[in-house]
């Protein structure tokens, strides 16, 4: 984390439309960190709302989706689960909540 804080305080002042993180998953813990919040919390701490922040990793369903937003991202990113099934966005916006 002490690399990335290098690289998002620089970032942060670049007046930039967003920054996007890809992680792994959006819900992962950092290994260096000894504290309990998630990646994700931390960085969007390090933003403090100067500039937007969205992420990808591991959102397969909605609720995955919902979650990763209610920690203040505007929005999300979704990788693989849009490559195995590319009609994702259309089935949840129809009511197939699963994505599937
Ligand atoms: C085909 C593919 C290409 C990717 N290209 C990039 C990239 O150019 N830059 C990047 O930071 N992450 C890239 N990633 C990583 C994703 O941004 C993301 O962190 C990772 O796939 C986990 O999100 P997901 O579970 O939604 O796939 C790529 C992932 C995939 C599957």
């Amino acid at each position: 984390m002490k690399d990335t804080y290098e690289l998002f305080d620089f970032l942060v002042e670049q007046d930039l439309d967003y920054i996007h993180a890809s992680l792994d998953n959006v819900s992962s813990k950092p290994v260096d960190n000894q504290d309990e919040q998630m990646r994700l919390e931390l960085i969007l701490g390090r933003a403090n709302g100067k500039v937007p922040v969205m992420a990808a990793g591991s959102i397969i369903t909605p609720d995955n989706a919902l979650k990763a937003m209610e920690l203040g991202l505007p929005l999300v990113a979704i990788g693989r689960a849009l490559i195995m099934n590319p009609n994702w966005v259309e089935k949840v916006a129809n009511g197939r909540e699963s994505g599937r």
